[in-house]
């Protein structure tokens, strides 16, 4: 036994990354853990990806189907995907290898909102699970799991899978213990009740997953870090989509929309959301609380400055230096912090219930304010709907930003028609570029074009979207949401052909 095994029966189950990744075969499922590059398994894929490229090289088929909870790290996703070990990839990804193979056909993708995963793989949709893959803290005397920088999925892997394989990885912190809230109150209907979790601080289950140590067929030990994508400071785009925000939020709370604390905030991954989190440092909100799927550095910064209360979340999604910030002094971020298993984090029930502020990109939106997040030209993943949709439908308010133009202006982020729709128009309320921000609710489709024209689209494309809005108001087929089909979609066409949306 060691002091992160301390199992016996467990301890004796040890063995290298090679001999556990051979444990897995052909055709099989395997779910393993892991969100937005923190706490996935890190050797077991690497060893079933080497030897998947034998098999290969041997003339031997060996491809697996790969559950995960959201992105993983290069030596998962990117490591099988490389070697062409995945038949199947759930749910959101966003491996640059993966990424290519999907949109070259070689590899099938689910993409599905992550509160949804776990439930349909309850409700046997996703077919059965052959091994669960999961990186842990430690494992204690009574053979519980204490999870380690993400929760994802876990609990229902564990559960469901027939076999377990176990990453001990000693370069997560041990004072993670006491982190998490994993509730094990879920149900399949008819027998589901409500989750009794009222406030974002409240924890509703245990603080260990549950795993019958009869099915851990290996344990494995690492010592490697997360993926821990270093951070890049807001350039002044993301500074000025910010600032509109902070703006809104300051209106709301002066004309009584919205209370002084604000609601709790989910916030996605990236530039522009890092930017709103350091925005809300020196604005005038305090006692601020997040119930989000990821807590990442603007986050951090946010809870230092003591600006935010508390955050609860799923996962981390860290640069270095703030993941070696929060190792340095987990034992304090404990206490203002909660992961738990995304069916959880993501639930539309708390999520209604608690009012959230849901903040997330684009990556183009319609004039009606129909929002891709998705598919690039309609068709090329970028990454995956993630938890966008399951907060922006029941949030209080669900905000999408992004920046006016992409690809050095030779695309409009504002469009006719969205190539590819994630998020319906009644889903999305304000749109907010550095142009501007538009605040659609109680508007009807043609007042959003309006306003969606004029304060997000970028002037260079305006006089080409009014004169698109003018003529469908002419020659639409109906007057609801105007509309010319068979120039809606001429826009992504022209850059595809030749390289820009401009005329
Ligand atoms: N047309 C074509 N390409 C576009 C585009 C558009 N309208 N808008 C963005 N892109 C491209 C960018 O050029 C960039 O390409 P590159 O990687 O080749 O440089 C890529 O898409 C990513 O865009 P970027 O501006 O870096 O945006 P981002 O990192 O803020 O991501 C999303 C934006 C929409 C892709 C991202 O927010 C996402 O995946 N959202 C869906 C999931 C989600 O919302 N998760 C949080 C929920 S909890």
């Amino acid at each position: 036994m060691t002091d992160r095994i301390a199992h016996q029966g467990l301890a004796a189950r040890r063995m290298d990354a090679g001999s556990a990744a051979a444990l897995i075969a052909h055709g099989m499922t395997v779910g393993m853990s892991g969100f937005t590059g923190s706490g996935y398994p890190k050797a077991v894929p690497t060893a079933l990806a080497e030897r998947i490229e034998a098999e290969h090289a041997a003339g031997r088929p060996m491809r697996v189907k790969v559950w995960t909870g959201a992105s993983t790290g290069p030596e998962l996703d990117g490591a099988l995907a490389r070697a062409d070990g995945i038949e199947l990839r759930l749910p959101y990804n966003s491996d640059p290898i993966a990424r290519e193979r999907i949109n070259r056909g070689e590899m099938d993708y689910l993409d599905m909102h992550l509160s949804q995963v776990a439930p349909m793989a309850w409700q046997g949709f996703l077919g059965p699970l052959d091994v669960a893959v999961i990186e842990v803290t430690a494992i204690l005397p009574d053979g519980s799991l204490v999870p380690s920088s993400s929760v994802g999925n876990n609990k229902t892997w564990l559960d469901r899978a027939r076999a377990v394989i176990l990453e001990v990885n000693s370069w997560q912190n041990p004072a993670l213990e006491g982190m998490h809230d994993i509730y094990y109150g879920t149900a399949l209907p008819p027998h589901r009740v409500p989750i009794p979790l009222i406030r974002p601080d409240d924890r509703i289950g245990q603080p260990t997953l549950r795993c019958d140590p009869d099915k851990v067929i290996a344990v494995v030990e690492t010592d490697a870090p997360d993926r821990n994508a270093p951070f890049t400071p807001p350039d002044a785009t993301a500074k000025a989509i910010a600032g509109h925000l902070l703006d809104f939020l300051g209106h709301e709370v002066k004309i009584g929309r919205l209370p002084p604390t604000l609601l709790p905030l989910q916030s996605g991954v990236g530039n522009i959301a890092n930017a709103v989190l350091t925005g809300l440092i020196d604005g005038p909100f305090h006692d601020l609380t997040a119930y989000t799927e990821v807590i990442q550095d603007g986050m951090l910064d946010l809870l230092d400055s003591g600006r935010l209360r508390m955050a609860s979340a799923t996962a981390f999604s860290l640069s270095p230096d703030a993941a070696h910030r929060i190792n340095a002094d987990m034992a304090r971020y404990r206490e203002r912090m909660i992961l738990r298993p995304q069916e959880i984090s993501n639930h539309p029930e708390i999520v209604r219930r608690l009012g959230c502020i849901a903040m997330n990109g684009l990556i183009e939106a319609d004039i009606y304010g129909n929002v891709n997040s998705t598919c690039i030209m309609g068709s090329r993943i970028q990454n995956g709907i993630g938890g966008s949709g399951d907060f922006a439908r029941n949030a209080y308010v669900s905000v999408f930003m992004t920046p006016s133009t992409a690809k050095g202006g030779a695309i409009s982020a504002i469009v006719p028609q969205a190539s590819h729709v994630d998020h319906i128009m009644q889903d999305v309320q304000v749109i907010v570029t550095e142009q501007g921000l538009a605040d659609l609710r109680g508007l009807s489709p043609k007042q959003r074009a309006s306003l969606i024209i004029e304060r997000c689209a970028h002037p260079d494309y305006r006089p080409m979207l009014r004169d698109y809005q003018a003529r469908a108001a002419k020659g639409s087929f109906g007057q609801h949401a105007p509309s010319l089909p068979s120039e809606a979609l001429s826009w992504h066409q022209r850059f595809m052909d030749a390289g820009t949306m401009k005329l």
